[in-house]
């Protein structure tokens, strides 16, 4: 058998050329960072778990019209997906105040904010990804102001459907992060949703009890970071029942990766 080639290994994930032109796969890993990089884990059978809540999530928006870069899911741990030029940019969905926006703005963490908010960080990893105005974004040609008009709108769509989805399984959509890219059709350019949405890049709160059920687990020391995530699949309807999730994510993680 031929080695793929591998395109780019991120911190969660690694993308390899796909089997058409045009396509991707994108592979999930068990490795967790957080603080750009300073904290590292191995988390058996959290990239099991991204790679089927991120297909259930995509294929819903999707489904609902929201375009994204998600094809089909191939296995435990790849997804194929459409190969985009991603835009070099975090966007970030606030609706509840938490995490760097509690601490900049001293304000405690579970206040409800007026309204929605949104955030652009520059994706840069020396960097620390740095929060930035949007003079930035097209000062810098970062993105056009088509560009962010388009993510802003369908960042907020994604919000509306996401907090709906959640709240229906008894979770608080605290916030979440998002990426786009540029999908090329022709002489045509389209702005869609890119790389994944998974516990690891949203803030997830027990409805009832307030717990957290996000990667904040992980950063925070609050242990039981996959028995979090594997709930969420959970409640989503992903496993049919815990014991199947928990099956599922042995029998992927028992062989080695
Ligand atoms: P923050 O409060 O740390 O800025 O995070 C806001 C949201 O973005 C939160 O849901 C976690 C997510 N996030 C990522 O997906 N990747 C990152 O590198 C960071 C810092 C946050
Ligand atoms: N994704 C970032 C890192 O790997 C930060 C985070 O998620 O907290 O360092």
């Amino acid at each position: 058998m031929a080695k793929r080639r591998k395109i780019y290994e991120g911190k969660a994930k690694i993308l390899y050329e796909g089997p058409e032109p045009g396509t991707i796969i994108q592979y999930f890993k068990d490795d967790a960072t957080a603080f750009n990089n300073q904290k590292q884990a191995v988390l058996d059978g959290k990239g099991v778990l991204n790679n089927r809540i991120s297909e259930f999530i995509m294929t819903q928006l999707n489904a609902v019209g929201l375009p994204t870069h998600f094809l089909r899911r191939l296995n435990m741990r790849e997804q194929l997906v459409r190969e985009v030029e991603i835009i070099p940019l975090e966007v970030i969905c606030r609706n509840v105040a938490a995490g760097s926006m509690a601490k900049r703005l001293g304000m405690e963490e579970g206040a409800q904010l007026p309204r929605s908010i949104i955030e652009f960080c520059y994706k840069k990893d020396e960097l620390g990804d740095p929060l930035v105005p949007e003079e930035y974004i097209t000062a810098f040609n970062w993105a056009s102001n088509q560009e962010i008009d388009d993510m802003v709108a369908m960042t907020l769509r994604v919000n509306d459907f996401l907090t709906g989805l959640f709240a229906g399984v008894g979770i608080k959509l605290i916030d979440f992060k998002v990426e786009y890219g540029r999908l090329y059709e022709g002489e045509m350019v389209r702005t869609v949703l890119a790389d994944e949405i998974s516990p690891d890049s949203c803030r997830l709160w027990d409805a009832a009890t307030g717990e957290k059920m996000d990667k904040d687990r992980f950063r925070r020391d609050l242990g039981g970071v996959t028995e979090a995530y594997r709930e969420v699949a959970r409640r989503l309807g992903i496993f049919r029942d815990e014991q199947a999730g928990a099956e599922i994510v042995a029998l992927e993680t028992g062989g080695g990766k």
